[in-house]
């Protein structure tokens, strides 16, 4: 995670005024399509006082399959696109993005903006609590990148990292295949290869798992921590905000969503994902 620092904010008396016209702003996220509508769903639990601007890559999903210069292409674009509406911080709502793309992020709006991703503050909460063997699931893009276990040995050698890619559980959420079958048969497929024995976290590395965490909670007969990067990633936007005096406590609130390629099947599967009514408008920012 990149936080701003306080050397980007106005040091006179004016600083007063500026922070409150900023704390108004919106929350601007982003993510390859509606997965990190369950990063927005967590937000809006946490954080109901806060606006949030949305930015669903539909055009381009999955980000997942994507070459690395794919991604920080279509990042850069969405950072600017959510800049463009004022967006006080902006929420890398995507792992494969945040895998790829975030150290490139901060190297272009570094001095522009508060950069948050989704892996940092997860890595950061699996070292306090201190798991001596940890599971990744995610992407292909996600694992093959190796950030997870990079950022985790780093930080604490003694830790042993398993990762897997499972490609399946997307599609496989996507069109509703939860608590069945179907599902209980991917998901055991995955999860029963024995480099997973004995972890004692499963880190979803991909904003669309809280969706079936109930159910891998379930496979693991509910011994194994399953983390959830939307819940830990929303406290932590909480701490940066509250750290900043950029909590919006205006009583204003507006959230909107954006979309780069509409239908009403992106409708439909964006209500289960945000857990409640939703209106997605296309914003074609690609031409
Ligand atoms: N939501 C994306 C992530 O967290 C996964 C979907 C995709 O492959 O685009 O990596």
């Amino acid at each position: 995670m990149h936080i701003i620092t306080n050397d980007h904010l106005p040091t006179c008396r004016w600083s007063f005024f500026y922070i409150f016209i900023v704390k108004e702003k919106p929350i601007g996220i982003f993510d390859s399509g509606v997965g990190g509508l369950t990063v927005a769903h967590a937000i809006k639990q946490i954080l109901p006082g806060e606006s949030l601007v949305y930015f669903g890559d539909t055009a381009h999903l999955p980000y997942g399959d994507k070459s690395e210069e794919s991604i920080k292409f279509y990042s850069r674009k969405i950072t600017e696109f959510l800049l463009g509406y004022d967006a006080k911080v902006v929420l890398v709502a995507c792992n494969s993005a945040s895998a790829s793309a975030f150290d490139y992020l901060k190297t272009e709006f570094n001095d522009r903006i508060i950069l948050i991703d989704v892996i940092d503050p997860v890595v950061n909460y699996l070292i306090a609590r201190r798991f001596r063997k940890i599971g990744v699931i995610g992407t292909k893009r996600t694992i093959s990148s190796g950030t997870y276990d990079l950022k985790i040995i780093k930080k604490s050698q003694g830790t042993s990292v398993v990762s897997l890619a499972t490609p399946l559980l997307v599609p496989m959420i996507e069109e509703g295949f939860i608590f069945d079958d179907i599902s209980n048969a991917i998901i055991r497929t995955y999860l029963s290869n024995e480099s997973f024995s004995g972890i004692e976290a499963l880190v979803l590395a991909c904003t669309h798992y809280p969706i079936i965490k109930n159910q891998i909670s379930k496979f693991f007969n509910f011994n194994v921590e399953i983390i959830d990067s939307a819940r830990v990633v929303s406290h932590v936007l909480r701490d940066v905000l509250e750290k900043h005096q950029l909590i919006n406590d205006t009583g204003n609130v507006k959230d909107q969503f954006f979309i780069s390629d509409y239908t009403p099947y992106f409708e439909k599967i964006a209500k289960m994902f945000f857990e409640g009514d939703i209106n997605l408008t296309k914003a074609d920012i690609w031409n």
